[in-house]
């Protein structure tokens, strides 16, 4: 086993909670036969009664549901030293995709500060190409972006000669103490003065809205904006910041630095966008003509990356010889960083994050949640596992034939254009799934359908951490997104059980279901808090007496 890159090991006290849950499915079985027994003769009370033993019927139904992934969830472990051991430096080629839709709500420093630190990964940087996606098709976004592609070269320096963390500037200048060693200082303090100085100019342009003329001619992008154009209606914009293959692209010690991309996908008004999915496709082509990478990680732009070894960590699975060529994605969590003390409305997701994907990776393989995940781009095409399959992962090191920049651009705008996608499987059968407000899960679910496997992985020191909702307002909204796209899908041709049926097991489905029910779950919820309460005031008992 010495050469294994991963392993897996069960969660201890299994015994434990087997035995817990055989006695509440006891339990249940007695409060079922006691409603069952026990219905009163006539009138209201038998009609609560009755309404009673249906929630209790579908809570016990719930119940087994879940159980499909409580019973033997895994945690998988990584050994980045035998990797580094056996592969060196000869790693495969990572395209990396941040997205960002808006930026009022999503502020152009706060985008940056994620580029950068996934562009600060320790990886290769010759391997290494990150694009935003600008759904917003913003100027401002664009010039915090080459900003962020002037700052990357003294940042990325700094990040790896100190081997610092977290690599987002926001975050580590915000927690990191002054450095006592005086050499230190100074270079510490020069760096914090430029990214402050950088923050300060995208945000009085964020406030101003417009760019002034003197930077404007820094480079040829900003004249995309000259027209007019709105964040709903204009051209694609592809602009290749940093080129990683031009031997210039160095940073200020001489190192390659790695590609870096902003593509505004085409938008007008008469042809749907599909949002996040289709900025998600957009990059997939458009990266095609520009790196090509054979693995993609997508991250949302308000998620930074906290462990710089988290492309090592997810390569551990990929390139593992037993078992490797089954996985077709590694899911990290969604961790934030800005919960409440009390955590009133549980939106640090521990029951999720902490047993419910480790469970559901048991029976198959994790959901794909839509942002730090790591996919072959074989599979986002649409590939079949089959046994014999051999990832090329040489691919995108070798490198086009030399074509210069403009013409790799041009090329890759015309992949971004509304009407690509006309009569194509793009969206359907190719790329993320078009339709539904949770196209990641349904895009995971087809790939595990597909005959692929994916694994969770949540190292102690979390991979990426992002801001989560507090208010309850906030946390409203966001459960209402989850549960009405998951039972979107569950009253779908994509529903676990059908789409599913025959391709992956039934406790894989059932796992699926957990949140495709998770809407029609509350409508018990309420029936069982409101009627009981209700039936005091009238003086008819519900429950028995004690
Ligand atoms: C983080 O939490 C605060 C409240 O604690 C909330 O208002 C805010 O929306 C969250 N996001 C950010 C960026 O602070
Ligand atoms: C993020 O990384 C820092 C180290 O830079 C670590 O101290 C912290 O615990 C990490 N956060 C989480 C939530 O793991």
């Amino acid at each position: 086993m010495e050469s294994r890159l991963f392993a897996t090991e069960k969660f201890g006290g299994r015994a434990v909670y087997r035995f817990h849950a055989v006695t509440v499915f006891l339990g249940i079985c007695l409060v079922l036969y006691y409603r069952v027994t026990h219905v009163p003769g006539s009138g209201a009370g038998r009609a609560a009664w009755l309404g009673m033993l249906a929630a209790e019927l579908w809570f016990a139904f719930y119940w087994v549901i879940t159980q499909s992934v409580r019973w033997s969830p895994i945690r998988r472990r990584t050994f980045k030293d035998r990797l580094a051991a056996r592969y060196g430096e000869r790693l495969p080629c990572v395209d990396i995709f941040v997205c960002t839709a808006d930026p009022k709500s999503e502020p152009p420093s706060l985008v940056i500060a994620t580029v950068l630190s996934v562009m600060a990964y320790n990886y290769p940087s010759e391997k290494l190409s990150v694009y935003l996606s600008d759904d917003g098709g913003s100027i401002l976004t664009f010039y915090a972006l080459w900003e962020a592609s002037t700052f990357a070269k003294h940042w990325l320096p700094f990040c790896k000669r100190y081997n610092i963390q977290p690599r987002s500037p926001a975050a580590y200048f915000s927690e990191s103490d002054k450095p006592h060693d005086l050499h230190v200082l100074k270079e510490w303090s020069f760096i914090k003065g430029l990214y402050e100085e950088m923050t300060e100019r995208i945000d009085s342009a964020a406030m101003s809205g417009e760019i002034p003329e003197q930077i404007r001619v820094n480079h040829k992008g900003f004249a995309e904006w000259n027209t007019g154009i709105t964040s709903k209606d204009h051209q694609p914009i592809v602009q290749i910041l940093i080129d990683g293959k031009d031997k210039n692209a160095v940073d200020s010690e001489a190192n390659v630095l790695p590609t870096l991309v902003y593509m505004a996908r085409e938008k007008r008004p008469q042809y749907p966008h599909n949002f996040k999915a289709g900025a998600m496709n957009a990059l997939i082509r458009v990266s095609s003509v520009i790196s090509n990478s054979p693995i993609i990680m997508n991250v949302d732009c308000d998620m930074y990356s906290n462990n710089s070894d988290s492309i090592r960590d997810a390569l551990c699975f990929f390139l593992d010889e037993a078992n490797g060529h089954k996985i077709g994605f590694v899911q990290y969590p969604q961790n934030y960083n800005n919960m409440t003390k009390n955590n009133i409305y549980g939106n640090s997701l521990n029951v999720i994050n902490q047993m419910e994907l480790n469970g559901i990776d048991s029976v198959g393989g994790t959901l794909y949640i839509g942002t730090g995940c790591f996919h072959r781009r074989e599979i986002l095409c649409g590939r079949w596992f089959t046994q014999d399959y051999k990832e090329d992962w040489d691919r995108g090191t070798r490198g086009k034939t030399q074509q210069c920049i403009d013409q790799t651009e041009e090329e890759a705008k015309s992949l971004a254009t509304c009407t690509y996608e006309q009569n194509t499987q793009w969206g359907n059968e190719i790329g993320l799934k078009y339709g539904c407000p949770v196209e990641d899960v349904i895009t995971g679910l087809a790939i595990h359908c597909r005959g692929w496997k994916s694994v969770y992985i949540n190292p102690p020191r979390a991979a990426f951490i992002g801001v989560g909702p507090t208010t309850l307002a906030q946390t409203i909204l966001q459960h209402k997104r989850w549960s009405e796209g998951n039972f979107s899908i569950f009253l779908s041709k994509y529903c676990p059980f059908f789409f599913g049926h025959g391709k992956i097991t039934l406790r894989h489905q059932m796992g699926y279901l957990i949140y495709g029910l998770w809407a029609p779950n509350s409508l018990p919820t309420l029936y069982y808090v409101i009627i009981p309460s209700l039936g005091l005031l009238k003086g008819t008992l519900l429950f028995p007496e004690v």
